[in-house]
Formats: structure tokens, C-alpha cells, sequence
């Protein structure tokens, strides 16, 4: 008998949540400027803002918290966390954080100079922004398959070798600190990067002397999906596989708040001793003094404990498999969907759903708008906002793919908020023909505008 997946955790503790009523959401909306991250949480009933500490800590975590050591210098919870990230990633040395863009504030503090390239698979907007704030570039390399949402892969957040190779050609070593791999690559929808990619990108980094970083924040959704998709590793633990893809890794950075699941942390874990040295300088200008960067004593005996349960196969399947069932309901509606569905989200294809609105009005961010106005779900545009303005010619950049991301925290919501959400967007897409006009911008900022812009009616 094939049983059903289902939840592998149940619930102790609850939060109640209310719905509203369209007439409030018009209200609020306007009241927010059409900017989902300006709505109070009491006014969204079902939040897939982010997967980035929202998860549900366990029991197991909560008793660390009481643990903690919150002595300055030398504390158990940072051994607890050094022991956990050297078990789990192989590293030897780390830097706590307080998150992860501190994280790669930090590394890139010690890396990244002004003029500077760093190639890999469209880096997420904090990665790029730190890059691009050093006045240094982010090259995309990942694959075309991952900019078709119809397209079958089962890796599409591979990078692209040969485009790596001419990146690496193009440019003298010394202006290449390092190659970011992103795993799952969130920009292109929470996609997996394979372990047979992972190798080649570290074979041909070490032929031309540059180092490679994983931007680790789903390093766990990665490691099943490489378990599940590639078979020369069906029957390795997702712990096995986990070390094996650190071992092609000069270093990492992560933000434990996805795949560690906690509410706030983050570090940095590396092989070189040179390079700890210098980064442990930045650490303690940005973070704090080297054994807690950051975070609190308990934060990082919470973190600890996450790694492990992050890692655990049944967590893992039973959250990757909650995400699939809200993607292949959206699809059998004929919703288009960045298919394979990604580990922690499910990425709508906005301009497929909504092909009367000009590109000019920011499609994603006029979708999860009307989500909103329709139920209550609370998603975030992928797209042309957060792709934020060329630094040079000021001019709005258009990425290929334009989504609205329903991202799933992390033991939060159960099956029938999947149908729900199933069923706000379904009627949204029914009435998809009469959205003819979104957004226009009243105000922005100059870098990661998407958070504070302010937009109305076009
Ligand atoms: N790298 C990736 C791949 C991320 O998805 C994020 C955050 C970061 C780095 C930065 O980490 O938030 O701890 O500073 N992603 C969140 C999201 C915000 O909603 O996808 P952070």
C-alpha cells in the first residue's frame, strides 16, 4: 500500500489567525501603498511573504533556547554551533552572524574589491547588492532552461559551464575573488543545482585558481532534491551528501533562518585559516567579537539543534512534498508555474498569468496584489522591483521571469492552508482577462526598493 505524505511533526503550541473581508484588504492596501511588506501581519491571513524565519522552532529547539550561554567570549552555545556546522558541512572554521547578508558582508569585506566579477547562478538580491555596493559585478551564469517556467529539468539552478568558462577567460584571476553557487537557487525559483554541476564548477574554478562559495541558506532542500533526481546518490543519506557537496566548497555563507530553521542567525564557514583571520576582523567591526557575531547564546543552541533536524530525510520530504501539492494543484488548474516546483516555494509565472499588463507596471507585484485583495495570502514579487534599477543607466531592468513566489514557511501551515491558497488564486486566475493595468512607482530607493516603494494604480 502507497500511503499518503503527510506532516512528520505535530502541533504543541498555535497561533490564531484571522480572515478578513475584501472591503478591509482594499482598505489596507491602499493604506500600504500596494507594497505587501508595508501590511501589519494582523492584517494578512495567510503569510507567504518569505521562508526566512518564519519556520516553526520544535520542542527540541525551544529546550536549547534554555541552555543557552550567553557568556562574551568562549561561550557553550558557539562550540555547540562550531561542533554542529563542522559535523553537518565539514568546515573547519566559522564566524557567526547575525544573518545571512551580514554574512556576506562580512566574507565580502575580506573578498571583493571595487571592479571586481563574480560569477554564478542569479545570485539573490542581498548577494548582489553587497556585490554591486563594492562597486564590483554579478554575473548570471545559470542555465536557459531555468528562464522557460515549461521547461522540464530536474536542476535548474545549474550554471551554465560554458557561459562560467567565458566569464573566466574574459577576465584576469585577480579580478574573480570567488564564484557564488546558490543553493537552491531562490532567483530562479528555488531550484536545485546538482551534485554532477557542483563538481564541474569546482574542476574548472581550480583550473584558473579561483575559489567557489555556496550561498547555503537551503543547502538541505538541495541535498534531497540531489538524492531524489540524481541517482548515483538515491541511496546516500542526505547527510552524505550534504558533506560531500561542502567538500566542492571553498566556503559558504548561510542564513540559518531557511534550512537551520530559526527565527534569526546566520554564519559564514570556510577551509582557509587566512582567510578566517582576515574575515574575523570584519566580523568584529559589523557582527561582535568572533564566539557570537550577532547572536544570542541561546540563538545559536537553537540553530545548532536546526541543523540537525533541517537535515533530518522525513522533515524534508514531508515539507518539499507540501510544497509540490500546492504546485501541482495551481498546475491541474492550468496555472503556469516554474515547473519542477522549487524546495521552499512556489514560483507563478506572472507574466503567463497576466498577459495584458504591460511590463512597464510590475506584472508580479500586480498579482500578488490582487491575491491579496482575493483571500488574504500575502505573497512577494520576484521581478522587475526587486530587480531593482541598472546602476548605471538608472534605467528599470526587466528579468526574463517575472514570478509571484508563495513561499512556504518552514512547519507552519497544514494541507488544507494549501487549499486555500489553491483556491484564492484559482479565482484570481478566473477573472485574469479583466486585469488590464497594475502599478505605477510614487517613490523608491535607490538599492532593494522592493522592501519601502511606495506605488498606486497605473
Ligand atoms: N541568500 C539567499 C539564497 C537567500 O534566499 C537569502 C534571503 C539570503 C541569502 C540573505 O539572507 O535574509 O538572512 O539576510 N532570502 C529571504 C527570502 C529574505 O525571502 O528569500 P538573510
Amino acid at each position: 500500500m502507497k500511503l499518503p505524505f503527510t506532516e512528520s511533526y505535530k502541533i504543541k503550541m498555535v497561533e490564531t489567525i484571522r480572515r478578513s473581508t475584501r472591503e478591509e484588504r482594499e482598505k489596507w492596501m491602499k493604506e500600504a501603498k500596494y507594497n505587501l511588506f508595508n501590511l501589519k501581519s494582523s492584517q494578512v491571513f495567510i503569510d507567504l511573504l518569505t521562508d526566512s524565519g518564519t519556520g516553526a522552532m520544535s520542542d527540541k529547539q525551544w529546550s536549547e533556547m534554555m541552555l543557552g550561554d550567553e557568556s562574551y567570549a568562549g561561550a557553550s552555545s558557539y562550540f555547540k554551533m562550531k561542533d554542529a556546522i563542522r559535523e553537518i558541512t565539514g568546515f573547519p572554521y566559522f564566524l557567526p552572524t547575525h544573518q545571512g547578508r551580514a554574512a556576506e558582508n562580512v566574507l565580502f569585506s575580506a573578498m571583493i574589491k571595487e571592479g571586481d566579477v563574480v560569477p554564478g547562478n542569479s545570485h539573490f538580491d542581498t548577494t548582489k547588492g553587497h556585490i554591486e555596493f563594492r562597486k564590483a559585478s554579478a554575473i548570471d551564469c545559470t542555465i536557459d532552461e531555468a528562464f522557460n517556467t515549461g521547461i522540464d529539468h530536474p536542476f535548474k539552478g545549474n550554471i551554465d559551464l560554458n557561459k562560467l568558462k567565458e566569464v573566466l577567460e574574459k577576465y584576469p584571476a585577480e579580478q574573480i575573488p570567488m564564484i557564488i553557487v546558490t543553493i537552491t537557487c531562490n532567483s530562479s525559483g528555488g531550484q536545485p543545482v546538482s551534485l554532477k554541476n557542483i563538481k564541474a564548477v569546482k574542476k574548472m574554478a581550480g583550473k584558473f585558481g579561483i575559489p567557489v562559495f555556496f550561498d547555503s541558506a537551503r543547502f538541505a532542500e538541495n541535498a534531497y532534491f540531489i538524492k531524489s533526481r540524481e541517482k548515483e546518490y538515491k541511496n546516500k543519506s542526505i547527510r552524505e551528501i550534504v558533506r560531500e557537496m561542502f567538500s566542492h566548497a571553498d566556503g559558504m555563507t548561510m542564513s540559518s533562518k531557511k534550512d537551520a530553521i530559526v527565527n534569526m542567525g546566520g554564519f559564514i564557514a570556510l577551509n582557509s585559516s587566512v582567510l578566517f583571520e582576515q574575515a574575523s576582523m570584519y566580523n568584529i567591526l559589523f557582527e561582535g567579537y568572533i564566539s557570537y557575531g550577532g547572536m544570542s547564546g541561546r540563538d545559536m543552541n537553537a540553530l545548532a539543534q536546526g541543523l540537525y533536524e533541517g537535515t533530518d530525510f522525513q522533515y524534508l520530504e514531508s515539507r518539499i512534498k507540501q510544497v509540490a501539492y500546492l504546485g501541482q494543484n495551481l498546475k491541474d488548474h492550468g496555472i503556469p508555474v516554474q515547473y519542477p516546483f522549487g524546495g521552499h516555494a512556489i514560483f507563478v509565472d506572472a507574466k503567463k498569468f497576466l498577459p495584458h499588463v504591460p511590463k512597464e507596471e510590475f506584472i508580479g507585484q500586480t498579482l500578488a496584489v490582487e491575491l491579496y485583495l482575493e483571500c488574504g495570502v500575502r505573497g512577494v514579487e520576484i521581478g522587475t522591483l526587486l530587480a531593482d534599477r541598472d546602476p548605471e543607466t538608472r534605467e528599470n531592468r526587466y528579468p526574463d521571469l517575472e514570478f509571484l513566489r508563495l513561499t512556504i514557511p518552514r512547519r507552519v501551515y497544514t494541507s488544507n492552508h494549501m487549499d486555500y491558497i489553491i483556491a484564492g488564486l484559482v479565482s484570481v486566475f478566473e477573472r485574469r482577462n479583466e486585469i488590464k493595468r497594475g502599478l505605477k512607482i510614487v517613490k523608491e530607493a535607490p538599492i532593494l526598493r522592493h522592501f519601502t516603494v511606495d506605488l498606486k494604480r497605473a
